[in-house]
């Protein structure tokens, strides 16, 4: 078992470093992508000396068009394939209708949407081949319902449902499982990042969670082949609303 590898991007902080830490203790060798070099290295450094798994890491802007070929060639280089594909990586992104820099806007979806489908397209061919894969697409409970707010970020994740939910009628039977993961609220670092500090703190705590129990509960879920899993508790307990036909036609109001 100790020979497989998972490739996680997003893996310097929050949901991704949990998934680092939680697929090394079950044994898996990791292959870890973001942009700060410096801070994937102490973290490879730290996870080897804890797990003694094998951690490689390759920083990548997955804005970038040439991300996923350059990740795909260090795969390669280091001679291994990937067994787990965690598309992890993301941010709240620009404002759809107020920030006029379009280039801004198409670099926020081809982190969203356009790499996480180059990835499935560059890996998961490998893992139908060898007849085992397991991948997770995080989106968000954002993906859930529609909400008034002029940015792009809720139909980013919705778009990782949909793929998810079609890549795993595709690959039934083949020993590949592929989940679109649906967390809520999560303490990471996405909040600060996204300068929305003052709304983390002015939001109930009952919403939120921690990226242990959803990343836990992320892999349990892609390892019983659930196409699509909402995250926490409370969560799950209101999804049936948010998919309600009749929440569509308040959220309306
Ligand atoms: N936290 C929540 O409440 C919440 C809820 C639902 C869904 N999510 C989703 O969970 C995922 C992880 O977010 P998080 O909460 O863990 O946030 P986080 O703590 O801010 O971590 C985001 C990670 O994504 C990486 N990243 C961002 N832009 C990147 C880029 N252009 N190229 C490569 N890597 C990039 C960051 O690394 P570098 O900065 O080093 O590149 C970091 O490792 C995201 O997809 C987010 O949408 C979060």
């Amino acid at each position: 078992m100790s020979e497989r590898t998972a490739l996680i991007t997003g893996a310097s902080a929050g949901l991704g470093l949990e998934f680092a830490e939680q697929l090394a203790a079950q044994g898996y060798n990791l292959f870890l992508i973001a942009r700060r070099a410096e801070r994937l290295e102490q973290i490879a450094a730290d996870l080897r000396s804890r797990f003694a798994v094998t951690v490689n890491t390759c920083s990548a802007d997955l804005a970038d068009p040439q991300a996923p070929d350059d990740i795909a060639l260090a795969v390669s280089n280091a001679g291994v394939s990937i067994d787990y594909l965690v598309n992890n990586a993301g941010s709240a992104g620009p404002d759809l209708l107020e920030d006029r820099d379009w280039s801004e806007q198409q670099a926020f979806l081809q982190l969203m949407m356009l790499s996480v489908a180059q990835l499935c397209h560059l890996f998961i061919p490998g893992m139908r081949e060898r007849g085992f894969g397991r991948v997770i697409n995080v989106s968000s409970v954002a993906a859930r319902i529609a909400q008034a707010g002029g940015c792009n970020y809720g139909p980013t994740k919705t778009y990782l449902v949909a793929l998810s939910e079609e890549l795993a009628l595709t690959l039934k039977g083949t020993g590949v499982n592929v989940s679109a993961l649906c967390p809520g609220f999560t303490h990471t670092d996405f909040h600060e990042v996204a300068g929305m500090s003052e709304m983390k703190a002015s939001t109930p705590r009952l919403l939120w969670y921690s990226a242990d129990v959803v990343v836990r509960e992320g892999l349990r879920a892609c390892e019983r082949g659930k196409p699509v899993y909402i995250s926490g508790r409370l969560y799950r307990l209101l999804d049936p609303f948010l998919q309600s036909v009749w929440t569509r036609k308040l959220t309306r109001l």
